[in-house]
């Protein structure tokens, strides 16, 4: 199975998937191509060290989201991505891409879905978030990516305790380290070897 990543920061997630396939956790998997839509993402020194192509594809060098939409489905589609997996990936993908893509295009969110999703909950927000409202467990989705953001069928999630010192940074490096990291590359090894089954909103883990 052929996979694309798209990154914008450090690649922590990125660095947790390339681990598991390096390891042979995760089988039959080919990691053939790095986007970032930052130029400076550390994801893409991360990806370079292991000999993966990265690229970076900026939705600002695009006059719309019709074309940025072309050239990543185009970029894909030369590579032969089976699956697209989004790890701390910052830009919005549009219709045609998630079209193009429908049921290949899994995505990692720093939360509980549907708690504290969708436009403008992203990085550091949802956590400072949790925190505001006093929530004593958050956690990470991993899910299908349809149109509307942060809103797919959901695959895994794995809940993480708030503790009364928190802030919003170690909170959010507890949600990466005890859950995004984890279930990121599980929800990929799983799709690989075919054993998530899509059934209207709800995914079924065979
Ligand atoms: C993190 O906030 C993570 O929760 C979200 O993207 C941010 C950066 O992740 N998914 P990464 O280190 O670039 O993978």
């Amino acid at each position: 199975l052929n996979i694309g990543i798209l990154v914008s920061g450090g690649g922590s997630n990125l660095q947790a998937i390339i681990d598991k396939v390096e390891c042979g956790y995760i089988k039959n998997v080919r990691i053939v191509t790095v986007v970032s839509s930052r130029p400076d993402a550390y994801a893409l020194e991360r990806a370079k060290k292991h000999g993966i192509k990265g690229i970076c594809i900026s939705r600002k060098n695009f006059s719309n989201i019709e074309e940025y939409d072309e050239a990543l489905i185009s970029h894909f589609k030369g590579f032969e991505v089976d699956l697209v997996v989004m790890a701390g990936f910052l830009s919005i993908l549009g219709e045609r891409f998630t079209r193009a893509y429908k049921g290949r295009v899994i995505n990692i969110h720093p939360a509980l879905i549907p708690s504290f999703c969708g436009k403008g909950f992203y990085g550091i927000i949802p956590h400072q978030k949790v925190l505001e409202a006093g929530i004593k467990v958050t956690g990470a989705t991993v899910h299908f990516v349809e149109l509307e953001a942060d809103a797919g069928p959901i695959i895994l999630q794995k809940a993480v305790c708030v503790e009364d010192d928190d802030t919003p940074e170690t909170l959010q490096r507890r949600v990466m380290e005890q859950a995004e990291w984890e279930i990121l590359p599980e929800a990929i090894r799983l799709f690989a070897e075919n054993k998530l089954v899509v059934e209207g909103r709800k995914v079924k883990i065979i």
